[in-house]
């Protein structure tokens, strides 16, 4: 699995919808979805990028099973996460809805970060 290649397929999706939802809210001028068109940019997006910069710049990093683990924390974990923000800023589900599902994908972001900074600390030399 080519990690940084996979981060940047991911990155550019996230891009793809969060600018296509910000021209939405720009036309409409119902800047509801404002949240989780800034989390589908910067949490999508922004990190996905850094991460696969990341894994390009220190390829030790990216040869371990710590870094494609990683990827599929962040892929399941950051889709999930925006599709339940994006789900209930559009009013489609409620807050008591979101748990525990919610939580959970924050978790799996979180310990890919954690993943990702234990790998920085071993092979970002
Ligand atoms: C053509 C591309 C984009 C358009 C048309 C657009 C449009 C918008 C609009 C209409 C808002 C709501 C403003 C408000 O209610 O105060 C907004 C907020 C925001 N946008 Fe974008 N945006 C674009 C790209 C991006 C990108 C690439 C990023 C990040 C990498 C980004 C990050 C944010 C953030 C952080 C907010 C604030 C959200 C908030 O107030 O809760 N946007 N954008
Ligand atoms: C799983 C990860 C994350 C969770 C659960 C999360 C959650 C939240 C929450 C609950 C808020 C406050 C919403 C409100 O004011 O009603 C917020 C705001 C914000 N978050 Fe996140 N966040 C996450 C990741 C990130 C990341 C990675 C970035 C940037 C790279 C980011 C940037 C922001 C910004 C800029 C705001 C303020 C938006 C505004 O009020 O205009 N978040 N986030």
């Amino acid at each position: 699995m080519n990690v940084s290649r996979n981060f940047l397929l991911l990155g550019s999706a996230f891009l793809i919808v969060g600018i296509v939802m910000g021209m939405y809210m720009g036309g409409s001028g119902d800047h509801s979805l404002a949240l989780s068109h800034a989390h589908i940019n910067l949490l999508g997006f922004v990190l996905s990028a850094v991460f696969a910069l990341t894994y390009k710049a220190y390829p030790a990093m990216a040869a371990t099973r710590l870094a494609r683990v990683h990827f599929g924390l962040h892929l399941v974990g950051a889709v999930m996460v925006n599709l339940l923000v994006f789900l209930l800023l559009a009013q489609i589900i409620t807050e008591a809805a979101m748990v525990p599902i919610a939580p959970i994908s924050e978790l799996l972001v979180l310990i890919g970060v954690l993943a990702f900074g234990w790998n920085v600390l071993q092979n970002a030399n």
